[in-house]
C-alpha cells in the first residue's frame, strides 16, 4: 500500500508518496524544475544541479538538488525564488558553454532564462549528466560505461576498453545523452557557437508563468513524462 506525506511546494499543499523525490513529485504535479541529469526509473546522482530548490526548515532555507530530496512529511519547497532562479540561471549558462552543440541543453537554457553566454565556449562532447552510464548499469547490467578520473580528467569511458565483452548493443546510452540532440541549424564549428534565439517564443513562456514546461528536446526524446497526466495544483 502506498503511504503519503504532506508537503507543501511554492504554497500548493501536495499529498506526496512516500520514497519519492520532491523533483518527481513537483513533475507529477506539473511543477517544472529544470533537470537533465534526472531520468525516470534510474537512481539520482546530483551530477547537473539544475534541479536545485529551498528546503525550508524553521525558517531557514537550504538550497538542495530536488532529485536526491527525499519527501519527509511537512517538508516547505519553493522553486523559483530569486536566488534560485539566479543560481539556475549561472548553471545553466555554464551547461551550454561546455556543450552548445546541444539542442537539448539550449533549451533547458531557455527554461532557466538564459538569453546570452557570458562564459567561453568549450564545445566539450560530454556534461558529465551520467545518464549513459546509469541506464547501461542498472537497465541492462551490463556495466560497460563508467567515470574515470577526477576534476578536470573526469570523463566516461568503457572501462578497460573491453566494450566487446560487456556491451549488450542496446544503444540507450545513446538515445540517453543530451549531446546527440543538435541544434536547428545543424552543428556548430568550434569559435563559431551561438545561442541562435529561435526559442524567444518559449522564453515568453517562461517569463510569463515561472514553472510552465517549454517542451524541450530533452523531455521529448527522453520521455520525461513531465507534460503527462499533469495535475495542476495552482
Ligand atoms: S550500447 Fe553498450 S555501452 Fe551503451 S548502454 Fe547499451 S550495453 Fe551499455
Ligand atoms: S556521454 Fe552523454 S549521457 Fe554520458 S555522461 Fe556524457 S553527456 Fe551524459
Ligand atoms: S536533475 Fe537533479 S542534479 Fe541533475
Amino acid at each position: 500500500m502506498l503511504h503519503y506525506v504532506n508537503i507543501n511546494i511554492n504554497g500548493a499543499d501536495i499529498k506526496a508518496p512516500k520514497g519519492s523525490s520532491v523533483l518527481e513529485v513537483a513533475i507529477e504535479y506539473g511543477i517544472c524544475i529544470p533537470h537533465l541529469c534526472h531520468v525516470p526509473g534510474l537512481s539520482d546522482i546530483g551530477a547537473c544541479r539544475l534541479c536545485i530548490v529551498e528546503n525550508i526548515t524553521n525558517g531557514r532555507a537550504t538550497i538542495t538538488t530536488s532529485c536526491t530530496l527525499k519527501v519527509q512529511e511537512g517538508m516547505i519547497i519553493r522553486t523559483n525564488t530569486d536566488r534560485i532562479k539566479r543560481l539556475r540561471h549561472n548553471i545553466a549558462e555554464l551547461l551550454v558553454a561546455e556543450a552548445p552543440n546541444s539542442r537539448a541543453i539550449q533549451d533547458i537554457a531557455v527554461r532557466c532564462g538564459v538569453k546570452e553566454v557570458r562564459y567561453p565556449f568549450r564545445n566539450g562532447d560530454c556534461v558529465l549528466c551520467g545518464r549513459c552510464v546509469r541506464a547501461c548499469s542498472e537497465i541492462w547490467h551490463a556495466n560497460a560505461l563508467g567515470f574515470i578520473g577526477r576534476g578536470k580528467e573526469r570523463h566516461v569511458e568503457r572501462p578497460l576498453n573491453m566494450r566487446e565483452e560487456y556491451c549488450k548493443g542496446c544503444d540507450y546510452c545513446l538515445q540517453l545523452c543530451p549531446m546527440t540532440v543538435p541544434p536547428c541549424d545543424g552543428p556548430m564549428k568550434p569559435g563559431e557557437e551561438y545561442l541562435c534565439g529561435k526559442c524567444e517564443s518559449q522564453l515568453m513562456i517562461t517569463e510569463d508563468i515561472p514553472e510552465s514546461c517549454v517542451w524541450c528536446r530533452l523531455g521529448e526524446g527522453f520521455n520525461c513524462g513531465r507534460y503527462a497526466g499533469l495535475k495542476t495544483v495552482r
